[in-house]
């Protein structure tokens, strides 16, 4: 069975005064069993939220290279000295922000594990897109072209966040979410030997209110929040959502 995580991405939000937030959320989660819980903070708060156990700290992109003339990036082994386990890589504002393709995203995750870090893989269709009945195609293609040879249930979460549901409220229909996240299991069973033990999240508005139904589907291993995870009021029921999913979903 794959592993059960809830991840939270802070994106650019977080300045030291959010750190009791971190605090909570890490008390919390000693109490919820059977789920890790990780937060990806602004990289200058990463020392520190990494000085909690409880949580798994992580970053939210790297450069491809381990070192060199690139002002302004980080490397992944910079980030795991500052205390980064796990890496959120090829997010949907990273490819539309910093023109970020596939190719490049597969070149970070090979830094990630080059560093021994675990990646979470973004992955998600435009509205557009899913408009145009092309959310399948578009998956595959940044599934085969943004993952490279060598993922394994240890060093790789897929993450599905629909671009189009990021931040906007709207979540997928669940029979959609369940399709989706079912072809993306196939297709990493298909070409990995323990393809099938890769974590799924969903990601998307995930919610308090919403989670414990989009936990409730087959192969939703758990979920990658942006707003909700900024405090733990919002962030913890999330949590306990996940450690109250039926064994064989
Ligand atoms: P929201 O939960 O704010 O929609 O963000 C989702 C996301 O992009 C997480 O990476």
């Amino acid at each position: 069975m794959a592993a059960r995580i809830i991840a939270g991405n802070w994106k650019m939000n977080g300045l030291a005064a959010a750190l009791p937030e971190v605090a909570r959320i890490a008390d919390a989660a000693h109490d919820v069993t059977g789920v890790e819980t990780v937060i990806a903070p602004p990289v200058t708060l990463l020392p520190r939220v990494a000085r909690h156990d409880g949580i798994t700290p992580a970053a939210q992109d790297c450069h491809a290279a381990d070192a060199g003339a690139h002002t302004g990036d980080l490397s992944a082994p910079m980030l795991a000295e500052a205390g980064a386990r796990t890496e959120i890589l090829g997010h949907s504002e990273r490819r539309a922000n910093h023109a970020e393709r596939d190719v490049q995203v597969a070149g970070k995750v090979r830094a990630a594990w080059g560093a021994g870090l675990r990646a979470i893989l973004c992955i998600g269709e435009t509205e557009a897109q899913y408009r145009g009945g092309r959310t399948v195609e578009v998956l595959a293609r940044q599934l085969a072209a943004s993952l490279p040879e060598g993922a394994t249930p240890e060093n790789t979460i897929v993450a599905y966040e629909p671009v189009w549901a990021i931040g906007t409220g709207i979540t997928l229909r669940e029979d959609e979410i369940e399709r989706v996240h079912r072809t993306l299991r196939d297709r990493l069973a298909a070409r990995f030997a323990q393809g099938a033990e890769v974590s799924l999240l969903y990601g998307g508005s995930v919610s308090a209110e919403n989670a414990a139904s989009i936990f409730a589907l087959r192969n939703v291993d758990g979920a990658l929040v942006g707003g909700a995870s900024l405090t733990a009021g919002k962030f913890v029921p999330i949590m306990n959502a996940l450690a109250e999913k039926g064994a064989y979903a």
